[in-house]
C-alpha cells in the first residue's frame, strides 16, 4: 500500500475552475496523492459557479465554505474562519491555490500560519498597480507559497525580482490554456448563434466587470460611448457580469447600449464557442486576455495595464486604456491588424501534467 499525501485544491470565483479542472485530472495519475476540492462560494450563482463545476467535469466539492459577497475584508475573513476549521479537520500536506482572487489570498494565508505548504497556480504575476485588489492578492500569495508555478518566463523574472528563491519557481506554462484546448473542438458556434444574430468573424465580443471600470460612473460611460461607435460597424455581444448589471441600472446607462446584444453571463463552452469566432475581443478581464492569444483572435484591453505583457509582446493583446477615443482607434487598427503573433512558450495544453509532477516530486521529497 502506498501511503498518500493529501492535497487540497481552493476554488471561489468563476476564473478559478477552468484552472484546477485539468490540475485534477492530472494529479489522478499519481497514486501518492488523495486529493479534496474546497470551493469558498465567494462566487455562488448558478451562471457565475456552479454550471462550471459540471461542465468542466469537476468533482462535487467536498466541502463548500458558501461565503458570498461581502467588502473585501468581510469576505477574506470569512474565507479565513472556515478554512482554518477545514485544514485543522484535514491536516493537508499542500493546498494548492490558483490565481488572483480574494479566496486565493484568503486560503494562502491560513495555511501559512498553520506551517502547511502552499504551491500557487498562476505565480508571479504584476501589473505594478497596487490599486487592483488582485494585485494585494498576488503580492501576499506569492511571498507565502513554497510551490510558485508560472504562466511564462515575465513571471520569473517579476519573483526573481523581489528576492523569492529560485528552487521556488516553476515554469509550467498556462493552464488556463489545457482548458481551452480540450473544449475547442466543442465550442461550436451552433451552440450560441440559436439565442442571437451573429455571424462567423462579423461581431465583437465585451466583457467589463474591474471596480475601476463599472464602479465609476464617468469611466463606465466613456467605455459604453466607445462600445455604441464599435457597435456601427458591427454587433457587439456583451455578457453582463452581476457587479456590472447592478451599476448599469444605477447609473442608469442601459440606453447607450443601442446595438449592443445583452446576455446573462454564459457557461464555459457557450463563451468560448463566442469568443473563438469573434472578429475583436473588448475586456478588462485578465483570463480573455490570455485565451485571445491562444486564439489568435485580436484583443483590446480596457485597463491601464496588465500583469500579462506576453499577451501584448507575443499574442494579440493591445492595452488601450479607458478613455473613448483610445478604444475606437484600437477597434480600427485591431481590424486591420497583419502583424504575425506567436503562441507564448508553454502554452501548449500540458502545464497541468507538468504542474501534477512538480507536486509530486515536491510531496515525495
Ligand atoms: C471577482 C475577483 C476578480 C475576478 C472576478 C471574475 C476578487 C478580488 N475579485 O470579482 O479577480 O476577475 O471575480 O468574475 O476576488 N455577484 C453575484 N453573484 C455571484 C457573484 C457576485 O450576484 O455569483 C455580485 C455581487 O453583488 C457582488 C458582485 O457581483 O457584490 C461582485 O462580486 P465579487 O465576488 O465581489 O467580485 P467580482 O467583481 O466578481
Amino acid at each position: 500500500m502506498i501511503s498518500q499525501k493529501t492535497v487540497v485544491h481552493v476554488v471561489g470565483a468563476r476564473p478559478n475552475y477552468m484552472k484546477i479542472a485539468p490540475i485534477m485530472d492530472a494529479l489522478r495519475a499519481k497514486p501518492a496523492v488523495r486529493q479534496l476540492l474546497v470551493n469558498t462560494g465567494q462566487h455562488y450563482d448558478q451562471a457565475m459557479a456552479g454550471g462550471f463545476l459540471t461542465e468542466l467535469h469537476l468533482p462535487t466539492p467536498d466541502r463548500d465554505l458558501g461565503v458570498g459577497s461581502g467588502s473585501h475584508a468581510v469576505q477574506t475573513a470569512r474565507v479565513m474562519i472556515a478554512f482554518e476549521d477545514i485544514c485543522l479537520d484535514v491536516r493537508p500536506d499542500l493546498v494548492v491555490v490558483v490565481g488572483d482572487v480574494n479566496s486565493t489570498m484568503a486560503a494562502s494565508v491560513v495555511a501559512a500560519k498553520l506551517v502547511i505548504p502552499v504551491a500557487h497556480v498562476e505565480a508571479g504575476l504584476r501589473s505594478f498597480d497596487r490599486t487592483m485588489p488582485e494585485e494585494v492578492n498576488r503580492i501576499v500569495t506569492d511571498r507565502l507559497a513554497d510551490l510558485l508555478l508560472t504562466p511564462s518566463s515575465d513571471a520569473n523574472e517579476n519573483l526573481r525580482a523581489e528576492g523569492v528563491p529560485p528552487e521556488r519557481v516553476h515554469l509550467v506554462g498556462n493552464v488556463m490554456i489545457d482548458t481551452l484546448c480540450r473544449h475547442l473542438p466543442l465550442a461550436t458556434l451552433d451552440r450560441v448563434r440559436d439565442r442571437m444574430p451573429i455571424v462567423d468573424a462579423q461581431y465583437a465580443v465585451l466583457t467589463l466587470h474591474r471596480p475601476s471600470n463599472v464602479d465609476d460612473g464617468e469611466t463606465f460611460a466613456g467605455i459604453l460611448r466607445a462600445v455604441h461607435t464599435v457597435a456601427k460597424t458591427m454587433p457587439v455581444v456583451f455578457p453582463v457580469h452581476p457587479r456590472t448589471r447592478g451599476r448599469l441600472r444605477e447609473f442608469g446607462l442601459e440606453r447607450e447600449l443601442d446595438g449592443t446584444i445583452l446576455t446573462e453571463p454564459l457557461g464555459y463552452i457557450d463563451f468560448l464557442a463566442l469568443t473563438s469566432h469573434a472578429a475583436v475581443i473588448l475586456t478588462d478581464s485578465g483570463g480573455l486576455q490570455e485565451e485571445s492569444t491562444a486564439l489568435g483572435i485580436p484583443c483590446l484591453t480596457l485597463r491601464h495595464n496588465t500583469e500579462r505583457p506576453v499577451t501584448v509582446s507575443h499574442g494579440t493583446n493591445r492595452v488601450v486604456g479607458t478613455r473613448t477615443a483610445d478604444i475606437v482607434n484600437g477597434f480600427e487598427r485591431a481590424l486591420h491588424a497583419t502583424e504575425p503573433k506567436q503562441i507564448p512558450e508553454l502554452w501548449d495544453g500540458r502545464a497541468a501534467e507538468r504542474i501534477a509532477d512538480v507536486i509530486d516530486r515536491f510531496l515525495a521529497g
